[in-house]
């Protein structure tokens, strides 16, 4: 059995990417995550006495630490989900986006080619560094601009995707300049279960149920491409298995949805799923307030690469993804329970009401 070093493994995607590895018992498990205000052991819960399944808590800026797992674990891969990953928090205070997604990325590259120069010929060949990315990168498209592919110039407009296209950088300097068999994977918008709720669907969705009020930035057309992170975790599979040396793959869902469309799709299945909750019809609760500064317009993403290469396609629509997160998140009240601590509730007060003040 291989063995990946997965980090960032206690997050959102790539607890999913956990999760998913060890049903299949595809690959023994090193998760190497800090655990973060995002990062929670709740979602490895499942893992508990699962002797492939390694958690250690650290940074992948920590140098000896990094050594030290490569060394004892030996990993056939290394696949980095490690960040800072929301866009209001690095326009907040951009500088721990600096140092986990830049300086850290260059550390773990650092370690990894270390590593890696000490494998024989044959594991050289077969390692592999996949770098998880975002479609921000690329920057904001308009209404009739054509999706980014793989060679659209990168143009990053928030701290956060300035701070991914920097790591992603990187890692391509270091497959150009050192041969470390990189691969990068820029990915549109992700949902479904174990997303922290500070990002736009889990939001909305505990918000609705509670009868909170749910807050759309700006006009709410803001377009942005949805991917059930399932269908996203398959994809990295596969670009990790077959993907091509030094390559990046665009991964979408052929989804694109303005924020205030999705906001209602979610608020019709709301009313079917949940009829008996407090702010039923839940659209009443829908709320415009001020815009994010420097908010990207429309993302979209053309995967034909992928699809075309690799023979990756998305199994959900967003109707079935929306209704499997929906149903996760109803069915998991403690998890929920266990995000929402105090720095949660600081982060919600500090963002909406002073948001609120400013209401469109
Ligand atoms: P997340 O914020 O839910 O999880 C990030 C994880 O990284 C957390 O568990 C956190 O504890 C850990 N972490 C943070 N700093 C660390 C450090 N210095 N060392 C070790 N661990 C650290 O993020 P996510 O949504 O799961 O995103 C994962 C990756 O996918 C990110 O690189 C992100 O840029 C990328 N991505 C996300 C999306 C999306 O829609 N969520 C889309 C495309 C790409
Ligand atoms: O495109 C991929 C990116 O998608 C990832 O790289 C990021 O890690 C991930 O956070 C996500 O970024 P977005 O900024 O697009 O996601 P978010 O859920 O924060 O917002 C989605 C859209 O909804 C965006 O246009 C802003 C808007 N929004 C968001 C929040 C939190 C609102 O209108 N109201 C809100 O309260």
């Amino acid at each position: 059995m291989k063995t990946y070093l997965v980090t960032g493994g206690a997050g959102f995607i790539g607890s999913n990417f956990v999760l998913m590895q060890r049903q299949a018992g595809s690959a023994r498990i090193v998760n190497l995550d800090l655990l973060t205000y995002a990062g929670n052991l709740l979602n490895l819960k499942s893992l508990e006495g699962d002797p492939e399944h390694i958690f250690v808590r650290g940074d992948i800026g920590d140098r000896k630490l990094v050594r030290d797992i490569l060394e004892k674990y030996r990993p056939d891969a290394v696949i980095n989900f490690a960040a800072e990953s929301h866009v209001d928090r690095s326009i907040d205070g951009p500088e721990d986006f600096i140092q986990t997604n830049v300086v850290g990325t260059f550390h773990l590259l650092e370690e990894v080619r270390r590593y890696w120069s000490g494998l024989s010929d044959t594991q050289k060949g077969n390692f592999r560094f996949l770098h998880v990315s975002t479609d921000e990168v690329y920057g904001s498209l308009g209404p009739e601009d054509p999706a980014f592919c793989e060679e659209t110039p990168y143009a990053p407009n928030s701290p956060y995707s300035a701070s991914k296209a920097a790591s992603d950088h990187l890692v391509r300097a270091y497959h150009h300049t050192y041969g470390i068999p990189t691969l990068i994977t820029n990915c549109s918008n992700n949902y479904g279960p174990r997303q922290f709720p500070e990002k736009l669907i889990p939001l909305v969705i505990l918000n609705a149920i509670e009868g909170k009020r749910l807050p759309i930035y700006g006009d709410g057309l803001n377009v942005r491409d949805w991917l059930y992170v399932e269908d996203h975790c398959e994809a990295l599979q596969i670009v990790l298995e077959r993907g091509k040396l030094g390559e990046t793959y665009n991964i979408g869902g052929r989804c694109e949805k303005a924020n205030l469309d999705l906001v209602k799709t979610i608020c019709t299945l709301l009313d079917e799923m949940v009829p008996e909750s407090p702010g039923c019809p839940h659209s009443t609760l829908i709320t415009f307030v001020k815009d994010r500064p420097g908010h990207d317009r429309r993302y979209a993403i053309d995967c034909s690469k992928v699809e075309r290469e690799l023979g990756w396609r998305p199994r959900e629509s967003l109707e079935t993804g929306l209704r499997k997160t929906i149903q996760w998140y109803l069915d998991n009240p403690e998890w929920v329970e266990s995000v929402k601590s105090g720095e949660y509730r600081e982060w919600i007060a500090r963002q909406y009401e002073e948001r609120e003040e400013r209401m469109v």
